[in-house]
């Protein structure tokens, strides 16, 4: 039995970033992915949600007119657009297997199954068993470099640690009556070769909105069904209540507080039956109402692996489970379900292991969600529970006052930032406008050094870049926003 330094189970952004970085760590890694290589993030999410996106948003610029454009004639092929999709996640997913090879990690493509955990004490490897294909990288240069075995075999390997990183699948109810066909997931909406007329979708979370914006864009009617009061219920409530504004100036039709009963396919599509006795018709119907856990059939439970409350694998800030040698990351451990953040967490168990004692702190995590204009978020937000104890100022700064923005025609949106009273560290923004996820990602820096409303002040900014947004809306938290009218400040 070929014995590791650490098995990671699961190729997603969680696993494939913790073998990349151990093998950087001179450790000798195995990989266990029973699809491709990427995980949902490279295959099902991120990354091809993005290519849809920006298609949509091309569209958008075309449909809207930008000034001084007079555009008579334009015409899209969605199949082609679908081939572009395909063609980007193929190239990420295929560079992500030449990072591993060249490091020499060894894939194996199976289900990925504990038999038995590592005794450290004792320094007993544990025992994985990998079932069905067996894609092993023998560590040569050439194109056949895989000894692809597609018998149902089975393989077992031994390691000293196991990361296991596998990821969550999008939820399903039985009433919904998933058929994958008209009744379907964000799994298979990515794939679909046509635009639905009319598409119903079933929550407005993040991947809710998200492909609400796409479709509407791309000519379909949308009908979005949400269970609570507001669309986007976790993030800031000005966030979701702008947000719900340009849907609706879309044409999108949004229902709050609603309860669907059931949902059935018929010849042509489906209906979504509400509680409420209403039916609603639609070609294709998204049911996009959060995600499962895929911590089943790993043998965890037989090995004493324990779970919280919620089913998510219990980690310490090393992302330790109890059992030592065991550790756990991305979407099944606690925390937001996020690629950046799972990949972290790999990046955090793989330090551990290699020794370096590194605490995760998912304290100042940023993440987006792309609707046109996008939202970003990075900390605290109003609303939040530990913000009770905390006196802090809020500011704000508008597209419509940044001359980049109106060069761009980007005019709307808003940025928020909030600052603490006592200390002016900042300590959250939201906003959602023109690329305010790279906005977020200046904020998340000058949070990660705990950063002040000086350091944004004195930070310099290129002119004229949206990025001149950020300090003055960290400046406006006291009142002292260059480009902004605040009668209180004026001197008599
Ligand atoms: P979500 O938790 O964001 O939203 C699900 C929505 O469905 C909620 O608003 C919920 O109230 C609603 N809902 C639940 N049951 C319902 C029912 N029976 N009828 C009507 N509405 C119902 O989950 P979502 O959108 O599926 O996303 C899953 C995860 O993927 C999220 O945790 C998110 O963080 C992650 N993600 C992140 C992205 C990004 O960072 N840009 C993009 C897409 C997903």
């Amino acid at each position: 039995m070929e014995n590791f330094d650490i098995c990671v189970i699961g190729g997603g952004p969680a696993g494939y970033v913790a073998a990349l970085k151990s093998a950087l760590n001179g450790m000798k890694i195995a990989i266990i992915e029973k699809d491709k290589l990427g995980g949902t993030c490279l295959n099902r999410g991120c990354i091809p949600t993005k290519v849809l996106y920006s298609k949509a948003k091309f569209l958008n610029s075309l449909k809207s007119g930008v000034s001084g454009f007079h555009i008579d004639k334009y015409n899209y092929n969605y199949e082609d657009i679908i081939s572009y999709k395909d063609e980007v996640v193929s190239t990420l997913v295929s560079g992500v297997s030449k990072l591993l090879k060249a490091r020499n990690v060894s894939i194996f493509n199976g289900t990925a199954c504990i038999i038995s955990a590592p005794d450290k004490k004792n320094n007993i490897s544990g025992v994985i068993k990998i079932v069905a294909k067996i894609q092993e990288n023998n560590n040569n240069n050439n194109n056949n470099n895989n000894n692809i075995n597609d018998k149902n075999s089975e393989l077992e390997i031994s390691a000293s640690n196991i990361i296991v990183a596998t990821g969550s699948s999008p939820a399903m109810i039985p009433v919904f009556h998933i058929d994958h066909n008209n009744i379907i997931t964000s799994d298979e909406i990515l794939n679909i070769k046509s635009v639905p007329k009319n598409i119903a979708i079933i929550g407005a979370g993040v991947i809710g909105c998200e492909f609400a914006n796409i479709f509407n864009e791309f000519g379909s009617k949308v009908t979005m069904l949400e269970l609570l009061p507001a669309i986007l219920s976790t993030e800031d409530k000005e966030i979701s209540k702008f947000t719900n504004k340009i849907l609706v100036s879309k044409d999108i039709e949004i229902k709050t507080s609603i309860e669907v009963d059931n949902i059935s396919a018929d010849g042509k599509g489906a209906i979504v039956s509400l509680k409420t006795g209403e039916k609603i018709n639609a070609e294709k119907v998204l049911v996009s109402i959060g995600r499962t856990l895929n911590t089943n059939n790993l043998g965890l439970k037989e090995i004493g692996v324990e779970l919280d409350f919620k089913g998510k694998i219990k980690t310490d800030v090393h992302n330790e489970t109890n059992i030592a040698g065991i550790y756990a990351c991305g979407d099944i451990i606690d925390g937001p379900m996020l690629a950046h953040k799972a990949s972290y967490d790999g990046i955090i168990a793989s330090e551990n292991i290699a020794g370096r004692k590194i605490e995760k702190q998912y304290s100042i995590l940023p993440w987006s969600i792309y609707v046109n204009p996008p939202i970003g978020t990075v900390g605290l937000k109003e609303g939040d529970k530990e913000l009770e104890n905390i006196k802090y100022r809020v500011g704000r700064f508008s597209y419509g006052a940044n001359g980049m923005a109106l060069a761009m025609e980007e005019k709307e949106g808003f940025l928020k930032v909030l600052t603490e009273e006592k200390t002016g560290k900042i300590i959250g923004a939201t906003g959602i406008g023109a690329d305010m996820p790279e906005l977020i990602a200046e904020i998340t820096a000058i949070m990660h050094f705990n950063g002040t409303i000086k350091d944004a002040e004195f930070t310099i900014h290129s002119h004229p870049t949206l990025s001149e947004i950020v300090p003055e809306a960290v400046l406006d938290s006291i009142g002292e926003a260059i480009h902004k009218y605040n009668p209180r400040m004026v001197k008599k």
